[in-house]
């Protein structure tokens, strides 16, 4: 991949997935961690990240569909892979011909599932979801409405293994007592599950519930695997909000671009589609090889967002465009065509984090991460 052109560029650092595990594993204790790597593991490489924690003991991941989970499998992960979200009858066959893991999105779904797998004579495996406050997917269990019969009843269908159950999250990352009590309150939902389990007679099987930041502010609650996405990959999804556990993650994705073009333009001229920056004084622009299309949001744009070139941090400046955007590099003393420019990462120094281009497109740091389109290669990191 190195060998070939690119106009721009990721870089991975696998060593900091293993060290970002390791500060996840300090908080979840003995939980064990399931790591989440659907959306291409939110733009990092799912094959790349998988084999990564793989090499950290992680035996379980989870994806968000079954071409996910097909693509990990041809890439030689043979480890378990939980789909989280539905999969199509006319794609259940994989299912067992891949030994993948789905989830039960619904009761309705568990009956379909069953009905296909007895008439094939497979025995599916499956994790029941329960909705303790998300409403997304899941058996419904809140206080409005507790559907524990079908819970149970998903147990006892005769070829679905249930081998797991879990729930989810919706305000783990907020600390205002009202979201606190509300996760909280999920906690002791999904508890009054199991135990209503228990006094069946049935072995719930693997049981998570905590995302990135569940962990991180919910610490070890001894259930048996979590999972984490963003945190593996040493960010959360706002830098700005207050979290109770403070690791030392290492964020393990860069982006890079080249500079293209270096010139000098006058007072009164004026840079990119719109003319909304004009220059009040000469300026020396660098053309630089990403755009919007790669992945950096076109909202971003005149706000100031601070880049690296040779190891001066230096401001977009224009509108971003599709493939190209200008920054002004007044200040850097010698530049030129084919100089690297940081985006996100470290350059001599200097530093620039996804933060910053998350805060300033009002998303958080899951989308921009993951909005980082296929055109742009993801290189592991290189030693510089
Ligand atoms: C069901 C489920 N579990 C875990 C995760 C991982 O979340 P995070 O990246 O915040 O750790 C997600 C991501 O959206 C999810 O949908």
């Amino acid at each position: 991949m190195l060998e070939s052109y690119s106009r721009c560029w990721a870089e991975i650092d696998t060593t900091a997935i293993a060290h970002n595990v390791n500060e996840i594993q300090k908080i979840a204790g003995n939980t064990k961690i399931m790591g989440i790597v659907k959306a291409n593991a939110y733009g990092h490489g799912d094959v790349t990240c998988a084999k990564a924690l793989r090499e950290c003991g992680i035996d379980f991941f989870g994806v968000s569909s079954i071409d996910e989970a097909l693509r990990l499998r041809q890439a030689g992960i043979q480890e378990n892979i939980l789909i989280l979200g539905y999969t199509p009858n006319e794609h259940f066959h994989y299912l067992h011909e891949q030994n993948i893991v789905q989830s039960l999105v619904s009761f309705e779904y568990a009956l379909q599932l069953n009905a296909y797998a007895k008439e094939n004579n497979v025995v599916l495996r499956a994790h029941c979801k329960v909705d303790t406050g998300m409403c997304r997917t899941g058996i419904i269990y809140q206080d409005q409405e507790k559907n524990m019969d079908k819970i149970i009843q998903e147990y006892r269908l005769s070829h679905i293994q249930v081998e797991g159950i879990f729930s989810h999250f919706p305000v783990s990352d907020e600390l205002s007592n009202v979201s606190k009590a509300f996760t909280l309150h999920q906690i002791e939902l999904f508890q009054e599950v199991l135990e209503n389990l228990k006094q069946e007679g049935i072995e719930p099987g693997i049981r998570h519930i905590q995302n990135s930041y569940g962990i991180l502010n919910y610490g070890d609650l001894g259930f048996d695997y979590c999972r984490p996405g963003l945190l593996y990959m040493g960010v959360t999804s706002d830098d700005s909000i207050d979290i109770v556990s403070n690791p030392d993650f290492i964020p393990i994705l860069s982006l890079y671009a080249n500079v293209s073009l270096v010139k000098w333009i006058q007072k009164g001229q004026s840079v990119s589609y719109g003319r909304h920056y004009i220059a009040n004084k000469p300026t020396k622009v660098a053309t630089i090889s990403i755009g919007y299309a790669d992945g950096l949001p076109r909202m971003v744009s005149n706000q100031n967002l601070e880049v690296i070139v040779n190891g001066v941090k230096c401001p977009l400046i224009g509108n971003i465009c599709m493939d190209q955007c200008m920054v002004d590099v007044t200040n850097v003393e010698s530049v030129q065509q084919g100089d690297e420019v940081c985006i996100i990462g470290t350059q001599k120094g200097q530093r620039v984090t996804v933060d910053e281009i998350s805060r300033k497109a009002h998303s958080i740091n899951n989308e921009t991460l993951s909005c980082i389109t296929s055109r742009v290669p993801r290189l592991e990191k290189r030693v510089k």
